[in-house]
């Protein structure tokens, strides 16, 4: 834990919730300020969601998340982890790009468009993309590519430049020539 974030202790209960399927306990031990970003990369050890400007202006700490507001159905959205305080996603259900897929597991159909866009250079910025991709299609599984490239301006890439990362993510507009028909809970 970033000695930023280690203050004092909550005077509350502890959470639970999921983070790429598996359940997390979090007792009341952290101090409030700690954010979702500082879980899952310090303390659950998952370091493929990134961190950089820790105030929701680059992008690359994106996850997905679902959750259900007062009565209504659950919902699936992605959020920059840095700005999410850990002790509101109570109930939660939190994917990481490490929960979507990896080399190993086999890749999702995003990160493979990624890679066969050549759309990763140093990888920093991508996992978010990725995960922005992915809470995009859940909230419309029909975009346009201008409602995708809309939807990726709070995104920034430090080295590729955008062209390849947006050919990738428009290959899943409706509109694009060569449509990408996935199933996103592959
Ligand atoms: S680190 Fe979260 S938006 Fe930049
Ligand atoms: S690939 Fe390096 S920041 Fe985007």
């Amino acid at each position: 834990m970033s000695s930023s974030v280690v203050h004092r202790s909550i005077s509350r209960g502890g959470i639970q919730f999921y983070l790429n399927g598996e359940r997390h306990e979090v007792s009341d031990k952290f101090p409030p300020t700690t954010t979702l970003n500082d879980y899952i990369r310090e303390v659950a050890g998952l370091p493929g969601t990134k961190v950089m400007c820790k105030e929701a202006g680059c992008g690359c700490c994106a996850v997905t998340v679902t959750h259900a507001l007062d009565d209504q159905a659950p919902e699936t959205m992605s959020i920059n982890s840095c700005v999410c305080p850990l002790y509101s996603v109570d109930g939660w259900s939190v994917t990481t790009t490490e929960g979507l897929g990896s080399q190993r597991s086999g890749l999702h159909p995003i990160q493979q468009a990624i890679v066969d866009h050549n759309g990763s250079q140093c990888g920093y910025c991508t996992p978010g993309l990725v995960m922005a991709m992915y809470g995009l299609l859940h909230q419309n599984p029909s975009p346009t590519m201008k409602d995708i490239e809309g939807s990726l301006d709070g995104h920034l890439c430090r080295c590729t430049g955008y062209r390849a990362i947006l050919d990738a993510a428009k290959s899943f507009g409706v509109d694009s020539p060569k449509a990408a028909s996935i199933d996103i809970e592959v």
